[in-house]
This record gives structure tokens, sequence and C-alpha cells, in this order.
């Protein structure tokens, strides 16, 4: 009995070994897929509240319907970003939940699987996976392609099965190409009037959102930060007190 348990977990030991190798021998092939796309940097500033709070309502307006970000709740999220409780229940709770719950979204899984192909997923920590320079390019690289169900493509994640949500604060983006089989034909080009936005106000958009995501996947490190800026403060005072101590001592020794 022992004995075959044991085989059997050899066995399975060897497939978690080559499972672990096919990852470890796909990853960068994948990463080299992803990374075509010539990415524009994106640095998240996590002191900018106004950013994070936009990007908090833009999330709200644009992604909960499809996307939870369960690990996170409202109420933290209130005191983080500075927003008041009654602003929280006015503005960004809309399902009729409370303060203190997660942001999970009305979707269904399974019908919205049926719908895309694929379920949309939870975001809480999507800009750790994926990175910000990552989000930043997806969402402002949504392009007419009418080969595709919502009639759109994307130029960081190909075939990617999620409408362009924020088509109409961008505008419609083409490529200059009669379809998607045409890859890497030229540059996008937005159609101008498109959209309700200037490319300056999208760009600063989706750089809230993506700001927003950051804080998301660790919000301790906005305390973390503010932690620093103390300590360094009580470093600048302990200096000014030591280098005045050093100079009574430096008297003392002269005389
Ligand atoms: C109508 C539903 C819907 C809305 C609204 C929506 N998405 Fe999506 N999203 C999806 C689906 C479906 C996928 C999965 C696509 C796939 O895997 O092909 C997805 C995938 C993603 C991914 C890729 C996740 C990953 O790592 O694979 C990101 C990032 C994302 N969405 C961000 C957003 C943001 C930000 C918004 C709001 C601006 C948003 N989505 C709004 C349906 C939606």
């Amino acid at each position: 009995m022992t004995g075959s348990a044991k085989m059997g977990l050899g066995k399975r030991g060897s497939k978690t070994l080559g499972l672990a190798l096919l990852v470890v021998l796909l990853t960068p092939l994948s990463q080299a897929m992803e990374s075509e796309w010539p990415m524009t940097p994106m640095n998240p500033d996590l002191q900018n509240l106004p950013s994070l709070q936009n990007g908090w309502r833009l999330f709200t307006n644009y992604c909960l319907g499809c996307h939870s970000l369960k690990y996170q709740r409202y109420e933290r999220t209130a005191d983080d970003l500075g927003v008041p409780h009654d602003i929280v229940l006015e503005q960004l709770l809309f399902s009729g939940q409370k303060i203190g719950e997660q942001m999970t979204t009305a979707m269904d899984p399974e019908m919205a699987k049926n719908w895309f192909g694929a379920p949309p997923p939870d975001l809480t920590m999507v800009a750790r996976l994926r990175g910000v320079d990552w989000l930043y390019n997806y969402l402002r690289t949504f392009y007419l392609d009418e080969s595709r169900p919502f009639g759109v493509n994307n130029k960081v994640f190909p075939n990617v099965g999620m409408p362009n949500v924020l088509q109409e604060l961008q505008g419609t983006q083409t490529t200059g190409c009669a379809s998607a089989a045409e890859e890497n034909c030229g540059e996008l080009v937005l159609l101008e009037g498109s959209g309700q936005y200037t490319s300056e106000e999208f760009d600063q958009a989706v750089y809230d959102i993506v700001n927003f995501l950051y804080y998301t996947g660790e919000p301790s490190r906005l305390e973390r930060h503010r932690t620093g800026v103390f300590v360094l403060l009580f470093l600048v005072i302990l200096f000014v007190f030591t280098f005045l101590l050093g100079r009574e001592y430096q008297k003392d020794v002269k005389h």
C-alpha cells in the first residue's frame, strides 16, 4: 500500500516536474510574442490621489460590470484614496452593496464565458501579473477588425475576447488594413473627432485606470510610502540633533 502510494507520488512528481519545465520553456516564448508592440512606458504615482480617484471612478463605470476586484473592499479603498464615504455610497456603489464589502461584479461567470469565449478575470492583481506598461498599452491599442466577434482586435493582446469598452471616449482606431490576417500592417490611426476625449485626455484617463489597478495590486504600498516619508523626516531631525551635539563636544575638546 505504502509502496504503491509512493510510486503514485513519484509519478505525480515527475509529471509536475515536466509541467514546470514546460512552463519555464514556454514563458519566454509567450513574453516574446506579447512584447512585439513597442510599449509606451507608464510610471504609476501613488501620491497622485486625484488620478487614483478618477481611476476608481472610471473603473466603476467602464469595467466593474464585467470584472471584479474581489480582494479589494470599498471602505478600505475610500480611506486610502481620501474619498468621503457618502460620495462612495452615492456614486460608486451601484449594486446595492454595503461599503464594507468587496468589489464584486454582477456578471455571472458562466454566462460571461458563453458570451465572450473567456470569462473576464478578476483584476485586483492584474497590474502585478501583467505589469503597468502592458495594461497601459493594452487599453490604448484596440482597433477595428471586422473579422472579430466584437468588431475589434488588440495590438498587445491579439484576438482578445473583450469588446473595446472605452471606444466612446477614445474614438475609433484603424490600422489601415483590410483584415487582421495582414499582421502588423501599419500604425494605429485614430479617426479624427470620433471620441469624446482628445488623445491627451484619453491617455490620461487610461493612465488613471492603470494607476488605480497598480494601487489595488498592493494597497499596502501606499501605507509603506507614507511610513517611508515619516522615517526620513525622523532621520533628518535626528541628524540635526546629532550635529548640534557633535558641535558641543567639539567645543569641550577645544577648551
Ligand atoms: C463587456 C465585458 C467587459 C468589460 C466591460 C471590460 N472587460 Fe476586460 N475583459 C473582458 C473579457 C471577456 C476578457 C477576457 C478576454 C480573453 O481572455 O480573451 C477581458 C480581459 C481583460 C484583461 C486581460 C486580463 C488578462 O490578464 O488576461 C484586462 C487587463 C482587462 N480586461 C481590463 C479591463 C478594463 C481596465 C476594463 C474597463 C476599462 C475592462 N476590462 C472592461 C470583458 C470585459
